[in-house]
């Protein structure tokens, strides 16, 4: 595992941009992985600045994002659908129908499953995956004590989970307890993996990544076994 660390929050916000911007001018119909949450707000603000004063090119680029709350729908300013819209595909050249985000509506569950499965095998794998990791080590809404062996599934949200998210949510009582989410096992086989995190809040499960064992009690920890992994960390979070 690499670590970058940037003293401050906006070289984390550009490095981590630059980096997908190599990756894309390297190749240009890479299927990028997409995380959303407060941690990529920044990266994708600058990966559209990238995009329009150095002329990045995602028309051949695909995307694919990790998760969604269940019951909350595309158009819904808090789902991951909206929010990675609105925070970077709508700003960037991409086709639209090469971008997929698990349906929170869903009918029956396996349907999505196939949607999934199919869209990845048909965009050709994940070349590089932008993941950010939850408080309590999670990845995707992969939470501690998930298999390493999980695939992409319906999975609980923990309860320290809502209460990190209750601000966006407008209240603990109103996040959902369920997610659509990628598996462990689906990240690990993205080809390159860039893990990031920013801020105090993400001090403690820093620690335990750098430091600690590969557990399943901190989901994040796995990527210490994939062969090509960046984790990019600012000064907040290292401490
Ligand atoms: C959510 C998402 C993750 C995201 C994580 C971190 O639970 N399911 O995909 O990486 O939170 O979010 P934040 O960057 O807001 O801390």
């Amino acid at each position: 595992m690499q670590l970058i660390i940037t003293e401050s929050t906006n070289d984390f916000h550009r490095e981590a941009a630059a980096i997908v911007s190599r990756q894309v001018m390297q190749k240009p119909d890479s299927l990028l992985g997409l995380a959303t949450g407060d941690t990529t707000v920044g990266i994708y603000e600058w990966m559209i600045r990238y995009h329009q004063e150095l002329g990045i090119d995602y028309s051949q680029c695909k995307t694919c994002n990790l998760d969604e709350y269940v019951g909350v729908a595309a158009e819904d300013p808090r789902s991951c659908c909206y929010r990675i819209n609105e925070g970077l595909l709508d700003h960037i050249n991409i086709k639209k129908e090469n971008t997929y985000v698990p349906s929170g509506i869903y009918d029956p569950p396996e349907k999505e499953l196939a949607v999934f499965e199919e869209t990845i095998e048909r965009f050709g794998g994940i070349d590089l995956m932008v993941l950010g990791i939850g408080q309590n080590g999670h990845i995707a809404f992969n939470e501690p004590g998930s298999s390493f062996d999980s695939t992409f599934s319906l999975v609980p949200i923990s309860q320290s989970t809502i209460k990190a998210k209750a601000g966006l949510f407008g209240g603990e009582d109103k996040v959902p307890h369920l997610g659509i989410s990628m598996g462990i096992r689906d990240i690990m086989k993205s080809r390159v993996i860039l893990m990031v995190a920013s801020g105090i809040s993400k001090r403690e499960v820093t620690e335990k990544i750098l430091n600690g064992p590969v557990t399943e009690d901190v989901p994040a920890s796995v990527v210490k076994l994939h062969p090509h992994v960046m984790f990019l960390v600012d000064r907040a979070a290292l401490g």
